[in-house]
């Protein structure tokens, strides 16, 4: 059988760091109540002149070097993103170029905070099917671009950042345990809820991009619903119980909607990969971020089962299943 593996990740993230701290008085924040509510204690901010591709392009690069191939051996360029440089062409096509890749395709993908686990299934449906031999799926953001920097509810959850991963095809036999790879690539979305997480703007609407605005509550209860949902769908596909599950990585929003889906799921917390006290929500980045993160402290090892859950603006969510 066919599968998609991990071969290698990369990520990169802004030099600068804003911390709770940083913002303005007038906004009648603080770090007690951001800390409390969320687990956030800082984001990196891009600077004035560093955009999505240039975070994407660094991220990776690492990744390409991390599987020690070369960059001209991938096929297709896979890029999660909801802020791009330009409205065209699309930003995976300029990390392309930057990749120094030079044939295949390159696309964007946009499914917000879902980002991510949409590109993952992108690919591995281009992977199973043949179409693909290795695949560059990347999650970068520059959320502090759309962000109301007066709405307190909104400004202080997000940050910027990319992350990488290289999927390459591999015939695994060993069935016993699932074999490594992408055992499961679960979309979903549900285009009535668009009112609750979106931008005031947009290319055909208002010209402009627009800046993000969220009824929080609902994303929470939706989010704490629909993650634990689709990592038990996935599971009960792919024939294997929750219990099996050995890292939770899901996307980053607030410590508090880790804690329920964890809880849920009847995952402990020694189990869940948490980057959210030092980047903040970075959207389609966000899960790629924790997976190198995991994996390179050495806490997510080859054989492992990972869950990759996650929930954004459309609604879109889903889960990505694999064995790494
Ligand atoms: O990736 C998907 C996208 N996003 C998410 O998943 C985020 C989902 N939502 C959330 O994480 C939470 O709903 C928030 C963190 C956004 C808000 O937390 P909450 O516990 O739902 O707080 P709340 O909105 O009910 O606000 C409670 C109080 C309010 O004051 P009153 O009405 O009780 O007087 C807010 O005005 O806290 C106030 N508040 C703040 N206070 C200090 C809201 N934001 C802030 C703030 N600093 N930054």
């Amino acid at each position: 059988m066919r599968r998609a593996v991990v071969i290698g990740t990369g990520a990169h993230l802004p030099e600068r760091v804003m911390t709770n701290h940083d913002f303005p008085a007038h906004l009648e924040t603080n770090d007690e109540w951001i800390q409390t509510r969320t687990g956030i204690t800082q984001r990196h901010i891009a600077a004035e002149n560093e955009t999505t591709s240039d975070l994407a392009t660094a991220a990776g690069m690492q990744a390409i070097k991390n599987a020690g191939i070369s960059a001209d051996s991938i096929d297709l360029v896979v890029l999660a993103t909801t802020t791009p440089d330009e409205t065209m062409p699309s930003t995976a096509t300029k990390v392309q170029h930057r990749l120094g890749i030079t044939r295949g395709a390159a696309f964007d993908v946009n499914a917000a905070c879902s980002g991510f686990v949409y590109a993952m299934a992108v690919a591995n449906n281009f992977i199973k099917a043949g179409a693909a031999r290795r695949v560059i799926v990347i999650g970068a953001e520059t959320f502090s671009r759309i962000l109301d920097w007066n709405d307190r509810g909104t400004c202080i959850l997000f940050g910027d950042g990319a992350a990488a991963v290289i999927l390459e095809a591999q015939e695994n036999t060993n069935d016993k345990m699932g074999g490594r790879g992408i055992l499961h690539s679960g979309i979903y979305s549900d285009g009535q809820y668009t009112a609750l997480l979106n931008t005031t703007g947009g290319v055909s609407s208002t010209k402009t991009a627009g800046v993000l605005t969220m009824v929080g509550k609902d994303i929470f209860r939706h989010a704490v619903s629909k993650m634990p949902e689709a990592v038990t769908q996935g599971m009960k596909e792919i024939n294997l119980p929750v219990s099996a599950i050995d890292w939770l990585v899901p996307h980053q929003a607030n410590m508090r909607i880790l804690a329920s889906v964890a809880q849920k799921l009847e995952i402990p917390e020694e189990k869940v990969i948490s980057t959210v006290s030092g980047h903040a929500n970075t959207s389609a980045a966000s899960i790629p971020l924790a997976l190198h993160l995991g994996s390179t402290d050495g806490r997510i090892k080859q054989g492992q089962l990972i869950a990759c859950p996650a929930l954004g603006a459309g609604l879109t969510w889903g889960a990505t299943i694999l064995r790494w």
